[in-house]
């Protein structure tokens, strides 16, 4: 029987929210109904981290601890989780966290509008890891701005974590945690608040029963594209679904042939899946938004958005995926190729969803994959590309090239494509294979980059992989 009411683990006591309204940021809540004013907004869509708080989430009888941003995450979808803010680090004794004390030692703060966020995204990471390397650090910290204190010392902060007893109020209460959690996380949710509906399913037949009744629903996996609807655009949602709630779209699989990933995966966990395959997805997955938007977006909420540059699509048509897709009654299986119809328009029909994405195994192929854009963290590609090809005595035996930002859609380079298939590698054959590119393209200019900027990254990118895979190594600045 679904609740209308919400339960989630909030100093260590399970808290009830009833009937909430679905559109409400879970930041707007913290600030105004809980009256904890150490979350701050900034920019209000994902960018800035100042709003990050932590979720705790019941993974094999473990809490995980994950940096979300409160700005574009809606209430209800706290729903079984445990929330920790910034003013629940303060340790029973009244003395600071490590990570608040390291901020303090380090001088990690001066107009302190940042901090809250930084010390958040910081504690997650105390709980995960324990070698606390460099690029860890980094990692856990590229979602969160500061305009005044500068990095260097917020990171020496971070490092010296390293040397500091893990105990701390959570791990003492983990336990009671844990059993709370447990008390609530099976929970399905049905809420109608003014007009407005939201459900959050447990399973794949309660969502699919939910759209026989209700095809013209929105699908929301991890909101960090659909929620800046609410707090840019200013409209409402009316009617939604939440897709990260159900557990059977969770998953990896593996059959040899393909990697199938469930709709509701969220891409932290793709990301360190996918580096035994194919270590370029990781190596762009890793410079997508910040962890903060990895914790909860998914590859299907990308997919959807269709957007020309998405980061993972590229990737996934050089490497031929495939998506499955579902309504209440039917399964369809489409290569993502034939997916994509023109700017942000897709095959995808009302009251049908993206079930899971497989990706073929391509054993002795060379991927490689290349993200430019303005700011090496947290940014939106000007152009991504992604290059799949079967080399052997250096003649090309299959070759499959995609771009993103190059045109309206993600699109391969198909005239690029037929002069490289067949042909033994030589610089002539890369220059004309280049040359090919400006028919298969005619980049737009926009705030990211001019028309014949992205055209001569696009060509640059295809020279790359020539020297990469002539020279056996990884050449320039980013990778
Ligand atoms: C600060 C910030 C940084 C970002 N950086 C990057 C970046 O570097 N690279 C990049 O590519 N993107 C980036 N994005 C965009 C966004 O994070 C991605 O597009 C993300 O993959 C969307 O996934 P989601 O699960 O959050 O989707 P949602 O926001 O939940 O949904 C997006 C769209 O997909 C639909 N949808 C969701 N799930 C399904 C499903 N299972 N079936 C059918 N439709 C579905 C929704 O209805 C909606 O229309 C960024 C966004 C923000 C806010
Ligand atoms: S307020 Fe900037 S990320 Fe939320
Ligand atoms: S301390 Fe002022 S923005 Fe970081």
């Amino acid at each position: 029987m679904a609740s209308s009411n919400i339960e989630f683990v909030y100093q260590n006591k399970i808290f009830e929210i009833t009937n909430p309204d679905s559109n409400e940021t879970l930041l707007n809540f913290i600030r105004t109904k809980l009256k904890k004013t150490g979350t701050k907004e900034g920019c209000a869509e994902g960018g800035c981290g100042a709003c990050t708080v932590v979720l705790g989430e019941l993974k094999k009888n473990e809490i995980n601890y994950k940096a979300i941003n409160s700005c574009i995450t809606f209430l209800p979808t706290l729903q079984g989780k445990q929330l920790i803010l910034v003013e629940d680090l303060i340790l029973k004794n009244g003395s600071l966290h490590p990570v608040q004390q390291a901020m303090v030692n380090y001088h990690g703060s001066q107009c302190g509008f940042c901090t809250p966020g930084f010390i958040m995204s910081l504690f997650s990471m105390f709980k995960k890891n324990s070698k606390f390397k460099n690029d860890e650090i980094k990692d856990s910290i590229a979602g969160n701005l500061c305009r005044c204190t500068g990095y260097q010392p917020i990171i020496k902060a971070a490092k010296s974590l390293k040397n500091k007893s893990k105990i701390d109020e959570f791990s003492k209460s983990k336990k009671n945690t844990i059993n709370l959690l447990k008390k609530i996380n099976n929970k399905s949710v049905v809420i109608y608040h003014k007009g407005k509906k939201y459900f959050a399913p447990r399973y794949l037949m309660e969502l699919k029963k939910i759209l026989k009744k209700n095809a013209d629903v929105d699908f929301l996996s991890g909101g960090t594209d659909l929620s800046l609807v609410v707090t840019k655009e200013r409209k409402d949602i009316n009617s939604i679904v939440y897709m990260n709630s159900i557990r059977d779209l969770n998953y990896i699989k593996n059959n040899n042939k393909y990697i199938e990933v469930g709709a509701s995966t969220p891409l932290i966990e793709f990301e360190s899946y996918i580096k035994k395959y194919y270590p370029d997805f990781t190596k762009i997955l890793k410079r997508y938004g910040s962890p903060q938007i990895r914790n909860v977006a998914t590859i299907a909420g990308n997919i959807a958005t269709a957007s020309p540059i998405g980061d993972c699509l590229p990737l996934l048509l050089s490497l031929n995926a495939e998506i499955v897709l579902q309504d209440f009654k039917k399964t369809k299986v489409l290569f993502l190729n034939d997916f994509f119809i023109s700017y942000r328009k897709t095959k995808l029909k009302k009251g049908q969803f993206i079930h899971s994405i497989r990706i073929p195994v391509l054993k002795g192929n060379t991927f490689k994959a290349y993200k430019v854009s303005k700011r090496y963290d947290d940014d939106i590609s000007s152009v991504c590309a992604a290059f799949n090809l079967r080399i052997i005595k250096n003649k090309v035996q299959s070759v499959r090239i995609a771009y993103g930002g190059m045109a309206a859609i993600p699109k391969r380079a198909i005239y690029c494509e037929k002069i490289l298939s067949n042909s033994i590698v030589t610089d002539e054959i890369v220059s004309k294979a280049k040359k090919a590119l400006e028919k298969d393209f005619k980049p737009i200019s926009d705030m990211r980059a001019s028309g014949l900027y992205r055209m001569e990254v696009a060509k640059n990118l295809l020279e790359k992989l020539y020297f990469e895979i002539k020279q056996k190594k990884i050449i320039g600045v980013y990778f």
